[in-house]
């Protein structure tokens, strides 16, 4: 890019050492930066499932390196005893979060490799270690060719909204929505970004104002229920937004609110735009009816910063995702190019 200062957006927050998944507690961000270490199957998939790891390619990438682990440490006891660990681990892994498909996804490419590898134990578990960290990579170059096919939509100077946390700390680096502010703040497109605190779990507030401003973008933090007042006020040009899976008909599940900026953004003549990989995309969800939507431990909605805000027996409704209708997205951002689909058509062609 001619010039132009890259912006790195690589975290170190997914990493294989000595034997150990080494992730960045997200849970702990901002306040502490603070790793840990996972050595086996049910350790990778407690982390994804308490969230130490999350946003969609991230959890995929995760569930690989948990497999590997399981691989190699059922290596010694033959070829039998091996595929059954693997069988059980897929299991465990795919338990974790109902709703991010990349983690379905990326177990399965995991399973196809050990279906067709007539390799002894030891190699198998060195050929899925190499397939996690190959599919680690090409994550993070994927994000960086949605970022630059969705920064061309972002007119210059643009003040941008994002919601949860779609960034480099989402994703094998760089981020889906993240890829597309990084690269459009290269190229001058973006201006600044308006980060909504994303009750209940405050991934806008702890992670993309944290990863943003790291990277010297700046961020402007608001609540959840600010939004629609500051589009009132002109104040947002474009929203960028991640996704979890995106149905063949193109409605998509993200983070819970996502909707709510998806109908305000077309009140507002302001444009929505999905990034996210073709991995994202689940052709057997015909529609969003068909995408499972997680819920989450009361807890997180009756206390906020670990304080309790709420009476204690109170009930709750802890959705973690909702869906978007695909009429309400002006462009899906995929490393294979952009998609605006018309109503009745299907995603099936951009996958080939
Ligand atoms: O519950 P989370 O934090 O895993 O939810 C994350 C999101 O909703 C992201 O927007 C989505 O996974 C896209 S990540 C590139």
């Amino acid at each position: 890019m001619g010039g132009k200062k890259e912006i790195e957006g690589n975290f170190h927050h997914i990493a294989f050492r000595d034997g150990a998944l080494v992730l960045l507690d997200q849970r702990k961000l901002p306040r502490e930066e603070v790793y840990l270490e996972c050595r086996t199957e049910d350790e990778a998939a407690e982390a994804i499932k308490t969230m130490v790891v999350r946003g969609a390619p991230a959890i995929g990438i995760a569930a690989g390196y948990g497999m590997a682990l399981a691989a190699a440490r059922h290596a010694g006891s033959g070829a039998g005893a091996q595929r059954e660990a693997l069988e059980g681990a897929a299991r465990v892994l795919g338990a974790t979060r109902p709703t991010a498909v990349n983690l379905f996804w990326a177990i399965e490419k995991m399973m196809a490799h050990v279906d067709k590898s007539a390799s002894r134990p030891e190699a198998l578990a060195e050929e899925l270690l190499r397939l996690a960290e190959a599919m680690h990579e090409e994550d993070a170059a994927v994000c960086r060719r949605i970022g630059d096919l969705g920064a061309a939509l972002l007119p210059e100077g643009s003040s941008v909204l994002t919601h949860c946390n779609a960034g480099a700390l989402a994703t094998g680096g760089y981020g889906t929505a993240g890829g597309v502010i990084r690269s459009g703040f290269r190229d001058g497109r973006v201006r600044e970004v308006f980060v909504d605190e994303t009750r209940p779990f405050l991934q806008g507030a702890r992670l993309t104002a944290w990863e943003l401003s790291r990277d010297g973008i700046p961020v402007v933090l608001i609540t959840d229920n600010m939004a629609a007042h500051c589009m009132r006020l002109g104040k947002i040009g474009a929203i960028v937004v991640g996704a979890d899976r995106v149905a063949a008909n193109g409605d998509v599940a993200n983070k819970i609110g996502t909707y709510g900026l998806a109908v305000l953004a077309r009140e507002h003549g302001v444009p929505f735009y999905v990034a996210a990989p073709t991995s994202t995309i689940d052709m057997e969800a015909k529609g969003g009816a068909d995408i499972p939507i997680e819920e989450r431990p009361e807890e997180e909605v009756r206390s906020f910063g670990g304080a309790l805000v709420a009476p204690e027996d109170v009930r709750v409704f802890n959705p973690a995702f909702d869906v978007t209708p695909a009429r309400f997205v002006d462009a899906l951002v995929t490393e294979r190019g952009l998609v605006r689909l018309a109503d009745g058509e299907s995603l099936g062609s951009i996958l080939g």
